[in-house]
């Protein structure tokens, strides 16, 4: 039972939790000692559904599934999307067992999706753009530019309002750009340590000059196969909005961490073979967390609360991650908002051959 990554507990007819396992501890951040002399009742949401799925599995004495039930509490930190799966004890009336299965991975996989979705649109998007409008604004500012030599001191400004304002144009096209940019890239084994390092470098030296950093580094991770100007983009785009998220807080905090996690696999939608994504990076601030109604289209192009934001950030980031075989996925609260990279493992020079 210890062995197993779910967490298990057993319930007697009178819902005391009689057992419990190590994954079980783990979820509800208590002992199985005090678990023992609880009630299940007492570690769920006041009305959850777990607690008439327990009733109904006594009843019917079969076993019972549900499917995305949200078992958070103020105690295990706020939402926790679980499977329930529910059964019988044959050889003790009245007991049950229950299995839960968190949603993280299933969830990480619908959201890749939608991710990819949203940089194809921007990529078509981008590429009409470059042709539709920088052509056009460059004659624009030529045309502006021959008016300025014969106008007027006061309608010059007026002339250098509309070069101005076509630079800014252009410059949001180029930012755009990146995305219709289908030319493979060159990949070569990185140490993410090394631009994580280079990319706190750049943040305090700058945007980020008030705020604390905290590193918690995995010293073995194996090397990321991937163009390291992109993964500088990629977390200069994070760590540039966890700072702007902190803002003048006294306390504000930016945590850089990076693990090897060798559980983590996933199905490529549309094939049979799971791919393994061992690599997690991760950057997380103690800000006011990502307003709830903006999660689910987090990374789509143009999302952006900031008055002076393109909302282009995490759009860029959520295309290069995933043109990298990887996921990004964004857990968010109040003082704890966590981007979580997900990258595969650099195999040596057969990978390299691949790219
Ligand atoms: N760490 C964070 N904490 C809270 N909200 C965030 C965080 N990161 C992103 N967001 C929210 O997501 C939105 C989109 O972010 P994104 O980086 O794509 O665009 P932006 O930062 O608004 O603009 P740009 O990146 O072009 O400056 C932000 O406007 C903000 O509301
Ligand atoms: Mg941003």
């Amino acid at each position: 039972m210890n062995a197993l990554p779910h967490p298990v507990v057993t319930v007697a007819a009178d819902d005391r939790i009689v057992d419990a396992n190590v994954a079980a501890e783990a979820f509800f951040e208590v002992s199985l000692a005090v678990l023992a002399r609880h009630r299940l009742h007492e570690f769920v949401p006041f009305g959850s559904p777990l607690l008439p799925l327990v009733e109904q599995v006594r009843a019917r004495g079969a076993a019972v599934n549900e499917y995305r039930v949200d078992l958070g509490t103020p105690r295990n930190g706020g939402e926790r999307i679980v499977d329930i799966h529910v059964a019988p004890l044959s050889e003790s009336p009245g007991h049950v067992v229950i299995m839960l299965q968190e949603r993280t991975i299933a969830d990480k996989m619908d959201r890749q999706l939608t991710h990819r979705g949203a940089a194809r649109s921007v990529t078509a998007l981008a590429s009409m753009l470059a042709h539709e409008i920088k052509n056009p604004l460059s004659g624009i500012r030529g045309a502006a530019q021959l008016l300025e030599l014969s106008a007027s001191d006061d309608d010059r400004s007026l002339t250098r309002l509309i070069t101005d304002e076509a630079d800014r144009i252009v410059k949001l096209v180029d930012r755009m750009e990146v995305f219709s940019d289908e030319r493979p890239v060159d990949r070569a084994p990185v140490n993410i340590h090394a631009v994580l390092e280079h990319v706190r470098t750049l943040a305090s030296s700058g945007f980020a000059r008030h705020i604390r950093f905290v590193e918690e580094y995995d010293p073995s991770l194996p090397p990321v196969l991937a163009n390291r100007d992109q993964l500088v983009q990629v977390f200069l785009n994070l760590v540039k909005n966890a700072a702007e998220a902190v803002g003048d807080a006294p306390d504000g905090e930016i945590q850089l961490t990076t693990a090897f996690r060798p559980g983590v696999r996933l199905t490529v939608p549309g094939s049979t073979t799971r791919v393994s994504l061992p690599l997690e990076f991760c950057v997380k601030d103690n800000g006011p967390g990502v307003p709830e109604d903006l999660m689910p289209h987090l990374f789509d192009p143009f999302v952006t609360t900031k008055p002076t934001g393109t909302g282009l950030g995490l759009a860029l980031v959520a295309k290069i991650v995933g043109d990298h075989g990887g996921i990004i996925e964004c857990d968010s609260q109040p003082r704890r908002t966590t981007f979580r990279v997900l990258m595969p493992m650099y195999r040596g020079a057969r990978d390299a051959e691949h790219n």
